[in-house]
């Protein structure tokens, strides 16, 4: 059953807020042009950890760059291995890379920190960089490497729904990088990858 929420007279209404699934907390495949764009401008070497990988929409794309790619989720979602909690987890892992759940973005921060050994890649709202609580507890004390922003907007479908209409929130990748000292870095994606990487 689709969450009626959703439609607006009869539309699809794009997720300017996401709300939870009815499979599970905020189950929103990421569009394989999105992750490209994290791709072709950031090279990621050792393994790579897609650590709430859905249905593998973003780990897809990763396996295509990198040779070791390792993807769990805390449900069931069709790939990769269930039931592990990234929050509860101890391991690390060279690379982190995910679009994490909308509710725990600030405790998969902190957590990616400390389990990705080079870099940590984050999809998020833009407006994740603002807040006065954020600003204390990330910002200043851990700012990401690079900030790369979104020249088009992404729409996010819950699994299997008809894609039509365009997203009314600006996205952002936040770039945790080991190698980089140099403060935070503002960048803005090409425009093009939408159609590029349909
Ligand atoms: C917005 S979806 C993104 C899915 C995938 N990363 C992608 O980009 O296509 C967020 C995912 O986080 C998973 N999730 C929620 N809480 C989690 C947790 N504590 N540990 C691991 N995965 C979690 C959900 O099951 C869901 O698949």
């Amino acid at each position: 059953m689709a969450d009626p929420t959703y439609n607006l007279n009869g539309g699809f209404k794009p997720t300017a807020k996401r709300f939870a699934d009815l499979e599970g907390p905020d189950f929103f495949p990421t569009p394989a042009w999105a992750t490209y764009a994290l791709t072709d401008n950031e090279e990621f070497s050792g393994d790579v950890w897609e650590c709430a990988c859905g249905n593998g929409a973003m780990s897809k794309v990763l396996e295509k760059t990198s040779k070791s790619v390792i993807s769990s989720d805390l449900y069931h979602r069709g790939y990769g291995q269930s039931g592990i909690d990234f929050l509860k987890s101890e391991k690390k892992f060279d690379n982190i890379v995910t679009n994490p759940p909308y509710n725990s973005a600030e405790a998969f921060v902190k957590k990616g920190l400390i389990l990705s050994q080079k870099k940590f890649a984050l999809l998020l709202r833009l407006a994740f960089l603002e807040g006065a609580n954020r600003a204390n507890t990330i910002f200043h004390k851990t700012p990401p490497s690079r900030v790369w922003v979104f020249s088009e907007r992404i729409t996010f479908y819950p699994a299997g729904a008809v894609q039509k209409g365009s997203g009314t929130t600006a996205y952002a990748w936040f770039v945790w990088d080991r190698d980089s000292s140099r403060g935070t870095e503002l960048k803005w994606l090409r425009p093009g990858y939408k159609a590029q990487y349909r």
